[in-house]
């Protein structure tokens, strides 16, 4: 039926922590035609390390166009219609390689990775008042593990390769956006070094007023200006694909990953927002054209510039690290359950964690308390709690720590949100969404179409190219509707809740120090 709608199609590259995945859409409706979808490996060499082979990142996206491509063929659709593609990946983490030879210099160091904890700890003790803040006022951010500068200034100091690379002039750094772009665009033969706003926004070396590169910052940690890609906008044509099926189409969008989203859910206006449950968790709000600092622990950013003439709106954002990570960490270090749909079944046989609490700090603590040094920690246990209490503990840690970013966001800007538009892998998970909505106390929606990530980078990759997706009403997206999950416990119940949780993030503090 959809063939008589078809119009000019876009696509999206939406290479996350844990998966690569390639989505083509319909722009009269935004009806998602295919997809495919890649398992990324993770390797943690040493405690807190968490690294990436950008080799197997670039793989993965080949693969994932490639079955894409074939699935269309197969469905009758030609894939000569898809006129752009967009990209968005996780945020934060950082690469390096050789411009000449291409070869990557070191494996990606992930966002989560705690490596850098000891030079974050010195870099707060050395300002002024043991300020964490110190760089907020241009960045928007605090000095954290979290963002690239201080993994880039690891790889610096600590490899060979590296350094190497960076006094001949050979080093590029990027995000994930700019390796592949530069890969995707040629690589050795004439890729395009670039990155745009948002991606930019998170490595600590980009001032978020002057929307550029901040030499101070570049000094501060002592990165050399030429490794960085050239800073674009979300919405322009930076190269063409070089190679394979999709040879000569235009790569025109790029975003973070959660600024996609917030397009994918067209929070376009002051006050909306949305949160995402991905391998963490990422709640941003939009806040126009202003920058609004937090004094609740939550980071500014820059949420998107739709062209290059476009002005650049902020947003508010609450991060949590550890969300879907949770899962994976039950399934493969634990042992106790086989998939994500097993883990909903555990924990809705019993319905309750019975006094069990789960606090899932294993990169420290993000968004609002930025505590590198908290660990996770189980409380609660008697010699009745079992595996699924467990399992329901470990969804509950996902709804509380929304919630405590929830009441941030309403502190910092006064307005509390009536309801949460939520998207991403986990809210496939029924159990967790009826359990946040209880835990919030306010209604949570998810959106007819669950790919909006994908959809966000390739709405931007589309405008640049003159296929415009603006005006699509979010209601008829797609023909499935909404779900909408109110809350059902009493407030009490869930301020109790809310309270022995809290106690145990107390716990879970300081642990390393
Ligand atoms: O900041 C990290 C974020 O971009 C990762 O997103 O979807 O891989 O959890 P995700």
């Amino acid at each position: 039926s959809h063939r008589i709608l078809l119009g000019p199609l876009v696509a999206a590259i939406d290479q996350g922590t844990s998966s690569t995945r390639f989505l083509v859409f319909n722009s009269k409706t935004a009806e998602l035609l295919s997809h495919h979808q890649v398992e990324i490996k993770q390797s943690f060499p040493k405690e807190g390390w968490v690294e990436e082979d950008p080799k197997e990142i670039l793989q993965s996206v080949y693969e994932c166009m490639e079955r894409t491509c074939e699935k269309l063929t197969q469905l009758n659709i030609d894939i000569s219609n898809i006129k752009a593609i967009g990209v968005t990946n996780q945020r934060e983490t950082t690469l390096i390689w050789d411009k000449e030879t291409g070869e990557p210099l070191y494996n990606a160091i992930v966002w989560l990775d705690l490596r850098t904890q000891s030079t974050v700890e010195r870099l707060i003790n050395q300002t002024p008042g043991r300020n964490k803040n110190h760089l907020k006022h241009k960045t928007g951010l605090p000095i954290s593990t979290y963002f690239s500068a201080v993994k880039l200034r690891w790889l610096m100091d600590n490899v060979d390769e590296v350094r190497d690379a960076v006094v001949s002039h050979r080093a590029m750094f990027g995000t994930v956006d700019s390796w592949l772009i530069w890969c995707l665009t040629g690589g050795t033969s004439g890729g395009v070094h670039c990155t745009d706003v948002t991606n930019a926004s998170r490595t600590m070396l980009f001032n978020i007023h002057t929307m550029d590169w901040d030499p101070e910052l570049c000094k501060y940690f002592g990165v050399p200006m030429e490794i960085l890609p050239r800073v674009r906008s979300c919405s322009e044509i930076y190269g063409l694909m070089k190679s394979g099926a999709l040879s000569g189409i235009p790569i025109s969008g790029c975003l973070g990953d959660q600024s996609a989203a917030l397009v994918g859910q067209m929070c376009f206006q002051d006050g909306q927002a949305k949160n995402t449950y991905g391998t963490g968790c990422f709640m941003l709000r939009n806040t126009g054209v202003k920058p609004v600092m937090s004094d609740h622990g939550l980071l500014t950013t820059v949420a998107y510039k739709l062209g290059r003439d476009a002005p650049a709106c902020y947003a508010l954002e609450g991060s949590v690290a550890i969300a879907g990570a949770v899962v994976r960490w039950l399934q493969d270090n634990l042992g106790i359950i086989d998939s994500s749909d097993e883990l909903e079944k555990l924990a809705a046989s019993v319905g309750t964690s019975y006094g069990c609490y789960f606090v899932p700090a294993f990169s420290g603590l993000y968004a609002p308390y930025w505590e590198p040094s908290a660990r996770g920690i189980i409380c609660g246990l008697t010699q009745f709690t079992n595996k699924r209490h467990l399992a329901f503990a470990a969804l509950e840690a996902v709804c509380f720590q929304t919630r405590e970013i929830l009441d941030a966001m309403n502190q910092d800007s006064g307005i509390p949100l009536t309801q949460l538009q939520v998207d991403g892998g986990m809210t496939s998970n029924k159990l967790l969404m009826q359990l946040q909505a209880d835990i919030l106390c306010i209604p949570v929606v998810k959106p007819s179409m669950p790919e909006t990530t994908a959809l966000g980078a390739a709405m931007a990759a589309g405008a640049a190219e003159g296929v415009s997706m603006w005006s699509l009403n979010p209601e008829d997206l797609s023909e499935v509707t909404s779900e909408k999950f109110e809350p059902q416990i009493n407030p009490q119940e869930s301020e109790f809740r809310y309270a022995r949780w809290k106690k145990a993030v107390q716990r879970s503090m300081n642990w390393e120090t």
